[in-house]
């Protein structure tokens, strides 16, 4: 059920954290589906509500830090906010949480209610996005419900996600950092900080991020990424073609439907955009949903990478 992000009903969802329920919560990227992250037979129920396998491990979010130099430095520039540290993993953290591995995914979000749930509780919270395991990510309350329906007993609302699109992951478990996911944190932010970054190339087989599937955020229409939508147009003449597009389009009438994401282009607008934009579509009963790719710089690199997951069959 959805509730009111208040005062009270964060309160009520810190008392089912403590008792090892799953409560679904909003943070500035994307809707969590969070658990003790201290309590294994907790974590267990995020990954049968979600129908996640069991190899990907999730991210801790916490309200408090302390770590090593790049690790602090980091942290003290960009958190509370959209990223996630990869770090040695000490013995607290149950392996149920991160599949196994030395390391941990660890996040200090930015959004009031996640933060308000984090220190009431009085645990880290294991939270995944509050999503079926390779759909969507939910941008509102209602998407959580959509997907996920009664299995969570309380959804805590507090509107549309401001970044839309998850956090960006470094790993620092390794020497040299390495963004192993673009996210709302942009690679130029990052690097002003810590200087160059390299970017993981996303094999298939890379069991550095195991979650990092090829397929991934996928709504049920087929999505293609094209370099004209107007010309890929004359190979699907008849069919059903939805337009996402990132700013207003010169042609609409060839096209179903269209999605704008942002009238000016604007690329963190497109991104708080996506998620939701993708959803519209999948109700519509489309044949194809075309795409023009969008500049990488900035957010347009987290979109790219989700439109190239989302492409995926
Ligand atoms: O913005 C976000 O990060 C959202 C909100 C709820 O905080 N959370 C989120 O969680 O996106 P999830 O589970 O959907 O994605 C977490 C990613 C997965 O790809 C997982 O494989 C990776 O983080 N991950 C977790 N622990 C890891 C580790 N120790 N090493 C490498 N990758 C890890
Ligand atoms: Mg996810």
């Amino acid at each position: 059920m959805i509730f009111k992000a208040t005062e009270e009903n964060i309160f009520k969802a810190s008392e089912l954290i403590k008792q090892g329920e799953c409560v679904a919560f909003p943070t500035e990227t994307v809707y969590g589906l969070g658990a003790n992250a201290f309590n294994s037979l907790a974590c267990v129920k995020i990954f049968e509500i979600k129908q996640r396998p069991f190899f990907d491990p999730l991210i801790v979010h916490v309200a408090e830090f302390e770590n090593n130099e790049m690790a602090r430095k980091l942290a003290e520039n960009f958190w509370p906010g959209p990223m996630t540290l990869i770090l040695k993993k000490n013995q607290n953290i149950p392996d149920i949480v991160t599949a196994g591995l030395e390391t941990v995914a660890v996040r200090m979000p930015d959004h009031p209610v996640a933060r308000e749930l984090i220190k009431k509780s009085g645990v880290p919270i294991a939270a995944p996005s509050a999503n079926l395991f390779g759909s969507l990510s939910p941008t509102k309350a209602e998407h959580v419900l959509k997907q996920l329906g009664d299995k969570v007993k309380i959804i805590l609302d507090a509107g549309p996600s401001r970044f839309g699109v998850e956090s960006t992951i470094i790993d620092l478990s390794r020497g040299k950092p390495l963004i192993l996911r673009f996210g709302g944190l942009t690679a130029e932010e990052i690097e002003k900080v810590i200087g160059r970054v390299e970017f993981s190339q996303n094999q298939q087989n890379n069991i550095v991020a195991p979650g990092q599937l090829l397929k991934h955020y996928s709504p049920h229409t087929k999505l293609l990424i094209v370099d004209s939508a107007k010309s890929a147009m004359r190979d699907f003449k008849g069919k059903r073609v939805g337009l996402l597009s990132l700013k207003k389009p010169k042609n609409k009438k060839d096209f179903v439907a269209v999605q704008i994401l942002s009238e000016t282009g604007d690329l963190k607008e497109a991104a708080a955009n996506l998620f939701e934009s993708l959803d519209r579509f999948d109700v519509m009963n489309l044949d194809l949903i075309l795409v023009e790719p969008v500049p990488e710089i900035g957010l347009g690199r987290a979109i790219m990478d989700r439109l190239r997951r989302a492409s995926r069959n």
